[in-house]
């Protein structure tokens, strides 16, 4: 195999719950990552697939009256028609009941008992069937699971271990050597930490339960589904037979995640690599998780977005196809999110953002530009070049920034980037006065003007392919110009006196959108009646508009942010609960209404100077504006 490579990875998941739209961020992210390297052509291997050889797959089987092996495989159609539904284009989907999976698992195990890190012991302890983990009595108090909540089991069984505590120096060497291999540098903190703590021989074997890989020489055992589940790293780079695919596509560049399952990946998984004496990870990149009115979404909350539930909805409303709304919300997970992060789900900012970036900025910039090459070319390209030094500039920083972004997995940022660069060609339109121009007679320079918009407008469809591949497909195609490679980002590619295809409105515009959880499905709220006051007493509260000039997230808290508002001349503080619902800098330049005169208090320790007015029901909270333009200081009353 010649030529760089790259080669990213999701977790495996566990199919026996339907996908959501937690799932759907990482393996978009690890296609969003395939998709730019391959514009850099780049050989990249990017694999998902399905962790089938859990007890939670026993116990949904019987559920379902089925044998494990015919749940599973019915039910990995669904995953797999899910990914696809959504545009993902991995290199493999490997399941680890897949018989390479099995060869490759059982070689691993063959080579480590070999070496004397693995050996037999008897484990006693507390496990979490839906977590499949092993917890420490100093874990759990009251026999309940940290990590998912649910009931713990007391296990008294005869297993295999694996050395881990050999492997703790080694691991806080790498790490120290590597400080750039766990992203973000918190979840790196946390891993150093976690290793400091001491390290544990963990069991990786079960004698109680059938369903598994069966241990290579000891069949009354099978292999620890977690222990099972890491190897398929190495098997979709042809571990252990293929040697030429495996030494070139390993060790992995980035394995994607978010952080409930950092400790497998960052300590038990390179202590395996290393006992296997194979090279460990480039990166481990940690994201956070999708929220939905401020908790990780899970099927038992009954909170969960199901992006299938979101396209419909957008597709209805705007009337764009679905594979273009597919586009949309693959935008959005990125744009509204900081990858590394939290984030919130609520129809606001996703109608927002489709109405702001989509419907204004993107789309109102290809209705004008393709608007005027109808209009005074019959829709051929006309022949032009660059209209000025500095939109020539701006590409160019554009690009260069784009990449570097891109390369760190700063998707936000990167999307940031584009869409200044699509907002400046929109101010081009209105500062460089096209009609004005044609009524001057000055023709080249108005040629000029639309070619280089069209190039411009080309140049976002590629930068904009790996998040949103049917638009920039389409947008491509009307242009005449399919190719989403590097080299074609710079100026000048496109051809003269093509005639390009009108677009129609590409983003019509969203009034009401509706996709979290109905109402109707939510628990009922009992109306909370309050006693009748005076006229005296209510007129007691100085309540005026304030503008809010900066905006901060509380650190160590979920749900607090401090606000600086100014009141007329007065500037004060205010520490509101709304971080769940807003974010922070989009907060900024917005007018509130803010009680004025409430008594100083502390929240975690920082002053509020008062309060702010919103509404909120069980979807969400929003803020109470003025409908106007009004000063801020001015009465409310
Ligand atoms: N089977 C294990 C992984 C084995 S990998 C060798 C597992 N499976 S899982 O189905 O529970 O998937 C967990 C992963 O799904 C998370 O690490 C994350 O990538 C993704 N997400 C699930 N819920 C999520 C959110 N609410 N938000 C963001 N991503 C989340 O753990």
């Amino acid at each position: 195999m010649k030529g760089s490579k790259f080669y990213v990875t999701t977790p495996i998941y566990y199919i026996s719950g339907d996908p959501h739209i937690g799932h759907l961020y990482t393996t978009v992210a690890a296609d969003i990552i395939a998709r730019y390297k391959k514009m850099r052509t780049t050989n990249v291997l990017f694999t998902t697939g399905s962790d089938e050889n859990s007890l939670k797959i026993v116990k949904a089987a019987q559920k379902a009256g089925k044998e494990p092996r015919e749940y599973v495989d019915d039910e990995v159609e669904k995953w797999k028609n899910f990914f696809k539904s959504f545009n993902v284009q991995y290199d493999r989907f490997v399941r680890t009941t897949d018989e390479d999976h099995i060869k490759a698992v059982q070689h691993v195990i063959k080579t480590l008992h070999q070496s004397g890190y693995i050996y037999k012991g008897k484990y006693e302890g507390w496990y979490c069937v839906d977590c499949e983990t092993f917890w420490l009595e100093s874990d759990i108090p009251n026999q309940i699971c940290p990590s998912c909540g649910r009931e713990v089991h007391w296990i008294s069984e005869d297993n295999y271990f694996f050395k881990l505590s050999a492997f703790q120096k080694a691991l806080l060497d790498h790490y120290e050597a590597y400080p750039k291999s766990i992203e973000p540098e918190s979840r790196f903190n946390e891993v150093v930490s976690m290793i400091k703590m001491g390290l544990n021989d963990i069991s990786i074997s079960r004698s109680s339960v059938q369903w598994g890989i069966p241990f290579p020489f000891d069949e009354k055992h099978v292999i620890y589904v977690w222990f099972d589940a890491l190897i398929n790293y190495l098997t979709v780079t042809g571990y252990p037979n293929e040697l030429d695919t495996f030494m070139y596509y390993w060790p992995a560049n980035v394995h994607l995640m978010s952080k409930d399952i950092i400790r497998f990946h960052c300590v038990i998984w390179p202590a395996m690599l290393l006992a296997l004496g194979l090279p460990l990870p480039e990166k481990v990149y940690v994201h956070g998780w999708w929220l939905t009115s401020g908790e990780k979404m899970s099927k038992s909350k009954g909170n969960v977005i199901d992006p299938n539930l979101v396209i419909e909805d957008l597709s209805k409303e705007t009337g764009i196809s679905t594979s273009l709304a597919v586009d949309v919300l693959r935008l959005f997970m990125f744009r509204e999110s900081t990858f590394g992060d939290d984030a919130i789900f609520t129809d606001a900012r996703f109608t927002s953002r489709y109405n702001f970036d989509l419907a204004n900025d993107l789309g109102n910039l290809i209705s004008r530009v393709y608007a005027m090459t109808h209009k005074t070319f019959n829709d051929e390209i006309p022949a032009g070049t660059i209209f000025s030094e500095n939109l020539r500039i701006s590409i160019l920083e554009t690009i260069t920034q784009y990449f570097d972004l891109m390369d760190h997995f700063r998707f936000k940022e990167a999307l940031e980037i584009v869409w200044a660069f699509i907002n400046e060609c929109n101010k081009l339109i209105e500062t460089s006065k096209p009609w004005e121009l044609l009524k001057q007679n000055q023709l080249q320079l108005y040629k000029n003007l639309i070619y280089s918009l069209l190039e411009s407008i080309r140049i976002v469809a590629i930068l904009v392919s790996p998040f949103m591949p049917t638009f920039a497909n389409t947008v491509l195609s009307s242009l005449g110009a399919r190719s989403l490679k590097e080299e074609n980002l710079a100026f000048g590619k496109l051809g003269f006196n093509h005639v390009i295809s009108q677009l129609g409105v590409t983003f019509p515009r969203i009034k009401t959108f509706q996709s979290e959880v109905p109402v109707s499905k939510k628990k009922e709220k009992v109306e909370e009646k309050k006693e009748m006051v005076d006229i005296d007493l209510f007129q007691k509260l100085d309540l005026r508009i304030g503008l809010i000039e900066k905006a901060e997230k509380l650190e160590g808290s979920e749900k607090l942010v401090v606000l600086q508002v100014r009141v007329g001349s007065e500037s004060k503080q205010i520490v509101a609960g709304i971080a769940q619902h807003y974010i922070p800098e989009d907060l900024v330049n917005k007018k509130i209404v803010v009680v004025n005169n409430l008594k100083p208090a502390k929240l975690r320790g920082v002053e509020s100077q008062g309060m702010l007015l919103a509404a909120s029901n069980e979807l969400g909270l929003t803020l109470i504006t003025p409908e106007k333009e009004i000063d801020s200081g001015s009465v409310v009353k």
